[in-house]
């Protein structure tokens, strides 16, 4: 995983007390390695071989993809797997750092926290690497003086594979530490959104570092370039596809815009309802792609109302029978909308059937319990609790504990019982629930 795009995409860096903690420590480790790496005649190192590889580490990492949350793919880890196979740990360990981070951030301009971190956890997961390379019996190809001829196979898969887990875990593990101390998230969370993308692209890279070193050892330093250029065009096109599916989620948020100028009253209750969903998700302890599935059904569940006449949307007073069979079809419109969206088909089924009530007297199809998804359920609750607890045209915002008292009120009439109980836990409310049975919710996810 290359490094520090989610930390880039922090818009204001918090820089919590921890995150500094955290980067100071990765900064006197980073010293003590190269120390280490560098003590005279440990290990190899070449200013020419030193300056390629810098060069085309920075290559690569500037066309690296985006993931979801943080982090990024790129064929940086080919190169740097190359390089170790070619000279051990010292020299690809500098080289990464001036290739991959310092020079990409001083040419972006980033704060110093960022290349500072970006630098060392480099620094660390190529020399922990290198390291574990070697002391895996993994040899140099600069010391044979030749590249792998046959009789080295198999044994030579046993150091190279633990050079890929060693440099997947260290560097998986540095960034999601550091993205959820800047993003207040639970590192795991982050760990293991990314670690499922970024497995496949670890195992996949990896002959391609082998072979790249097999490549400089025969043909010379020109054989990476002629390597490289293949894969950066390759990348090109995913790339082109991850800004498509950005570019779908700015006209998404753009038609939110919309519908929060139409209607003010509902200003921010889609990114409060999607968060709020969110916190009941985790009580339930959904999987990560079911949170990303509430997190968009969240922000999205209103969409439809963008259908809707902006008279209704803003009456102060009772809407009549009319106007409420108007505003009733939203969901539906919602769903024809997002349609059009491959890749946001997950969202449709809660954002359908986010007013469906527990015992079926909701809509759009009049589902009860069970039958009515879960993410449905649980956005059923975090939309009609913030609705309660943000102010209306007609009324003032409700307290906290009167609106608790309301949801338990309407639990099994509008709401899962066992989804109030989570919102009582993720608000952390406790002044209701005598009956419940905290931490024993179970769910049926296949019905979500
Ligand atoms: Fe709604
Ligand atoms: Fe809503």
């Amino acid at each position: 995983m290359g490094i520090d795009q989610s930390l880039r995409r922090t818009k204001e860096p918090a820089l919590s007390r921890e995150l500094l903690i955290f980067v100071t420590a990765l900064m006197i480790a980073t010293l003590g390695l190269f120390i280490f790496l560098f003590w005279p005649g440990r290990f190899f190192f070449s200013w020419p071989q030193f300056l390629f590889f810098s060069f085309v580490i920075f290559l690569a990492e500037n066309f690296c993809i985006d993931l979801p949350k943080a982090g990024a793919v790129s064929v940086t880890f080919t190169l740097i797997l190359a390089a170790i196979i070619l000279f051990g740990p010292a020299m690809p360990a500098l080289a990464s750092v001036f290739g991959a981070a310092i020079w990409r951030d001083i040419k972006k301009g980033t704060h110093p926290y960022r290349w500072l971190f970006n630098g060392s956890q480099y620094a660390l997961t190529t020399g922990a690497t290198g390291l574990a390379y070697v002391a895996a019996g993994g040899p140099m190809l600069i010391s044979l003086n030749r590249p792998f001829v046959v009789n080295d196979f198999p044994m030579v898969l046993f150091p190279i594979t633990v050079a890929i887990v060693t440099f997947f875990l260290s560097n998986t593990i540095l960034v999601s530490t550091a993205i959820g101390l800047a993003e207040d998230m639970p590192p795991f969370s982050v760990w293991l959104v990314n670690v499922k993308w970024a497995i496949p692209n670890y195992f996949a890279l990896a002959p391609l570092g082998l072979a790249v070193a097999q490549i400089s050892m025969t043909v010379g330093l020109i054989g990476v370039l002629l390597i490289l250029l293949p894969l950066i065009v390759a990348r090109q096109t995913f790339q082109v596809y991850m800004r498509l599916r950005d570019a779908y989620l700015d006209t998404v948020r753009s038609l939110i815009a919309a519908l929060e100028a139409k209607d003010p009253y509902t200003r921010g209750h889609s990114e409060r309802v999607s968060r709020l969903a969110q916190r009941i998700g985790r009580q339930l302890k959904l999987k990560e792609e079911h949170l990303e599935t509430l997190r968009y059904a969240g922000i999205l569940h209103d969409i439809g109302k963008i259908g809707t006449s902006r008279l209704i949307l803003r009456k102060p007073g009772r809407l009549t029978e009319d106007e409420y069979q108007k505003i009733k079809l939203h969901p539906e419109w919602g769903a024809l909308i997002l349609m059009e969206i491959k890749f946001l088909s997950k969202v449709i089924p809660p954002i359908f059937h986010h007013h469906e009530n527990f015992d079926g007297s909701g809509y759009i199809d009049g589902i009860a319990g069970e039958e009515i998804p879960l993410l449905a359920r649980i956005l059923t609750v975090a939309d009609a609790f913030d609705a309660m607890t943000s102010p209306r045209p007609y009324r003032e915002a409700m307290p906290i504990d009167v609106a608790c008292r309301e949801m338990k009120a309407f639990q099994e009439i509008q709401f899962d019982p066992s989804i109030v109980r989570a919102l009582f836990q993720a608000i952390d409310y406790d002044g209701g629930e005598p009956d419940a049975q905290k931490g024993q919710l179970q769910f049926d996810e296949s019905n979500v």
